[in-house]
């Protein structure tokens, strides 16, 4: 709950994504498929892909921190928390702390926090709390994921779908609260559907102790199953979340979804009863960027003028865990 005087603002937003570009065409060197395929089942042209030792988790999500300070106006000095949701850092014992110092954000505290498809949305469900307890009053979130470092090349169930790049907003203490609702959910049951998992490979130390010294496989998905709990989960948890808020669906100006794949934006916007205009989409250009897509679409309306001050946002992030989460705000200051 909002204490006294103390809500929440969307600030400003930025993103970054690697130079290099594969298209779908050069993906059909690689595996059995075509443009027509990809463009058909997932609205997917191309996407960006981190070059090694040039672009790395932390780079792109310090761009786009950065990026997201510019537009708000601020100096790195001024931010309290970062949050970076990522399931790709560089250091599995967290990236957000380079990400601080690539920032010279000095005063502000930095952690990762992991959940997949749904990070961004969850990570700045959990920084708004910062702010609304009185903890924080400047939080940078962050969502950047390379998944193009766990993606299986040679399987083209998956290989198409994926794609790297970071986004950022800031959220800052205001008077009215722009934050008008939220709800998460997770449904580790279908664990199975999506994963990114650790296989173990036992290995002796001594007669009687083992340790595991294994690595992660690539992601794997039963692509179907996916579909299916997002056209059902996503409608379900965003009317929720209106209906909470108080807000008819008809006023709202921008569906904000994870960009999966064209065919879930289009079946959520209609199931919603929301025009196919009102979707925000640029899975054309990158692809999945997992915890990255939704600040990244944000970010490109909101530079080409398509979002404006005030504009009321219905956004909901979904995937791996299952897990899944929507929130409702409006953008940026409003007086
Ligand atoms: N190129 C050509 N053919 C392909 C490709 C490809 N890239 N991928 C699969 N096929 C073939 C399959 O082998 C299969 O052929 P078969 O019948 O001879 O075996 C045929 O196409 C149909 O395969 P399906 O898996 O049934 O294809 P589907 O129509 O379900 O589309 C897709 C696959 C696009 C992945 C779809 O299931 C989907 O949109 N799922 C949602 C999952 C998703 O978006 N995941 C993203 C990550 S999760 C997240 O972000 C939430």
């Amino acid at each position: 709950m909002t204490r006294p005087g103390v809500g929440v603002a969307i600030t400003g937003s930025g993103s970054a994504v690697p130079s290099t570009t594969l298209s779908n065409d050069q993906l059909s060197q690689l595996v059995e498929t075509s443009d027509e395929w990809i463009r058909s089942r997932t609205g997917i042209g191309q996407r960006r892909v981190a070059q090694p030792s040039v672009e790395s988790l932390a780079s792109l999500a310090a761009a786009a921190g950065q990026s997201a300070l510019d537009a708000a106006g601020l100096e790195a000095t001024a931010v309290d928390l970062i949050l970076l949701a990522t399931s790709t850092p560089d250091d599995l014992f967290g990236s957000a702390c380079q990400v601080q110092a690539a920032l010279g954000a000095s005063q502000a505290v930095a952690f990762d926090l992991t959940a997949a498809c749904s990070g961004f949305l969850f990570a700045m469900v959990t920084g708004a709390q910062f702010i609304r307890s009185g903890a924080y009053r400047t939080v940078l979130v962050i969502g950047a994921d390379v998944l193009s470092r766990w993606t299986d090349w040679s399987d083209r169930r998956t290989c198409v779908l994926f794609g790297d790049g970071a986004g950022a907003v800031v959220l800052q203490a205001s008077e009215v609260d722009q934050l008008l609702g939220f709800e998460m959910r997770s449904d580790g049951s279908l664990n199975g559907c999506l994963t990114l998992a650790y296989q173990e490979q036992p290995q002796s130390l001594l007669e009687d102790i083992s340790v595991s010294q294994g690595t992660y496989q690539p992601v794997a998905m039963n692509g179907q199953e996916v579909y299916r709990f997002a056209v059902k989960r996503v409608p379900e948890i965003l009317e929720k979340t209106l209906f909470h808020a108080g807000i008819d669906r008809d006023h709202v100006d921008w569906l904000l979804l994870h960009q999966a794949n064209q065919r879930i934006l289009d079946a959520v916007a209609d199931r919603l009863g929301i025009d196919r205009d009102r979707v925000l989409s640029n899975l054309v250009n990158y692809g999945n960027t997992s915890s990255a897509t939704i600040p990244l679409v944000l970010d490109e309306a909101v530079k080409a003028g398509k979002i404006q001050p005030g504009d009321l946002i219905a956004a909901s992030g979904f995937g791996a865990g299952l897990s899944w989460g929507a929130a409702v705000f409006r953008w940026g200051v409003v007086s």
